[in-house]
């Protein structure tokens, strides 16, 4: 089983919104919600733009290039052109702590 990574304080989250996180060479997005903190892969699996520079509405995020949208909590496409899932962790927050299996 994947080792549990610590991410960001959780903090140091912007509330209900997504914030940018380098871990080593991969950027990830972690978004804060009313239902607890989720974590992807940063970058849109259509075309590479970051998804950290995207607009995020409750579950949803929905990227800054061709307003393609996923679903932060099973990484499930929503809105088109975005048709594959994206990535995402499995994400809990220990100790004030955000951590993602990865
Ligand atoms: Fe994200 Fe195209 S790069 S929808």
């Amino acid at each position: 089983e994947k080792p549990w990574r610590d991410v960001i304080e959780v903090s140091k989250l912007e509330e209900n919104w997504v914030t940018r996180v380098e871990i080593g060479p991969r950027m990830i997005a972690v978004y804060d919600t009313p239902s607890g903190v989720y974590a992807s892969l940063a970058l849109c699996n259509h075309g590479g733009a970051d998804l950290c520079d995207g607009y995020f509405d409750g579950h949803v995020i929905e990227c800054p290039l061709h307003q393609g949208a996923f679903d932060v909590r099973d990484g499930k496409p929503v809105s088109a052109p975005a048709t594959r899932a994206m990535r995402v962790f499995e994400t809990r927050v220990q100790d004030g702590m955000v951590q993602v299996r990865m």
